[in-house]
């Protein structure tokens, strides 16, 4: 065999031997070592070189330079893939299971008032809000509590200054909205209420209300009744009874207020009916001629009703918790369980 015979010999088993190499280090310096180092084929080929004649060293040196460089490419080739390898080689295991992302959801009071909207809203009451920080006129005045009326009592209020509070009820919401509409108007009015009350397991600072107020011609009492009843059925489920007893409130007349038979006992008495059979879960009554007065509807010719109830209350009740903290304290491992 000649020496070009045998140069195409190593360029083969080069082409070869590149196929098969592996990726890691000592593969590659093997290989380099095997065709380049200083006891390698390529360098043994070129000592032969240099004992031939100037005629034959003619003939083959351009085969034997081309041998060396091809083999050089591969060697760089094979380096540049091991140090590509290095920097991006963080393994990635791609059958590992995926890291499910946690939702979080609706605070259970949310949810609760959410679903007493929809209730009304799919029966035609339209949902209105109101300011947090309210005028003494529309909290209090406007709904027939005066300066120094004894009623002002039955409500702890936060004053800003003489004539600005936090609202302690939504009533003030039917205020706004009998100012700015003509009847007929129906309407439902969710929202926070703040009372400067001793904070224990029964009451919180802050809590929610949400309110109820229909207005038009030959509204009565019946319909307040009806439409409280149909509530009832469809929030705590249609075997519950409900009951009106009489009370007062200074914005309604006649005024009462609304039990609906334990559901979690099946009124036989429980913890939470405190073994009465009943869960009390509004106000209500018709609208004060002196409230209409004031806003500017003519009692002469309208009626209506209103009512309001307490969400968290009602969440308490439903969910079986007895200290009504828990929902202002935002502590994941309550709110998770709803
Ligand atoms: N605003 C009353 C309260 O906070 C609840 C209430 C009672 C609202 C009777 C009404 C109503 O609209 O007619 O205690």
């Amino acid at each position: 065999m000649n020496l070009l015979e045998r140069a195409e010999e190593v360029r083969l088993q080069l082409k070869n031997d590149l196929a098969q190499v592996g990726s890691d280090l000592p593969s590659v310096e093997n290989f380099r070592i095997k065709f380049l180092g200083k006891k390698g084929i390529i360098p043994a080929l070129f000592s032969e070189f240099a004992t031939l004649s100037n005629d034959a060293k003619r003939q083959f040196g351009k085969t034997l330079n081309e041998l060396k460089n091809e083999a050089e490419h591969a060697v760089n080739s094979l380096q540049e893939r091991l140090n590509k390898q290095e920097t991006d080689s963080e393994f990635f295991d791609f059958t590992l299971p995926g890291k499910t992302p946690s939702l979080g959801h609706l605070h259970p009071v949310t949810q609760t008032l959410n679903r007493i909207t929809d209730i009304f809203r799919e029966i035609g009451f339209q949902i209105e809000y109101g300011p947090e920080v309210e005028t003494d006129y529309h909290n209090f005045q406007a709904l027939n509590i005066p300066e120094n009326h004894p009623a002002r009592d039955m409500q702890d209020t936060f004053y800003i200054d003489d004539s600005i509070v936090l609202r302690t009820h939504t009533s003030p919401i039917q205020v706004r909205t009998m100012l700015k509409s003509k009847p007929p108007i129906r309407i439902l009015a969710p929202g926070r209420v703040y009372r400067n009350e001793a904070i224990n397991a029964r009451s919180y600072c802050l809590f929610h209300q949400i309110e109820g107020l229909y207005v038009d011609e030959h509204v009565t009492f019946a319909e307040l009744k009806g439409t409280i009843e149909y509530f009832a059925k469809r929030f705590f489920g249609k075997n519950v009874i409900i009951r009106f007893r009489p009370s007062f409130f200074p914005f309604t007349e006649p005024s009462a207020e609304v039990d609906v038979s334990c559901y979690l006992c099946g009124a036989k008495g429980c913890r939470v009916c405190k073994h009465t059979g009943w869960l009390e879960i509004m106000g209500c009554g018709m609208v004060d001629p002196a409230v209409f007065a004031e806003v500017g509807i003519d009692p002469e010719k309208y009626t209506g009703y209103a009512f309001g109830m307490g969400a968290d209350r009602i969440a308490l009740q439903k969910y079986g918790i007895d200290d009504i903290r828990l929902f202002f304290d935002g502590d994941v491992r309550f709110l998770k369980q709803f």
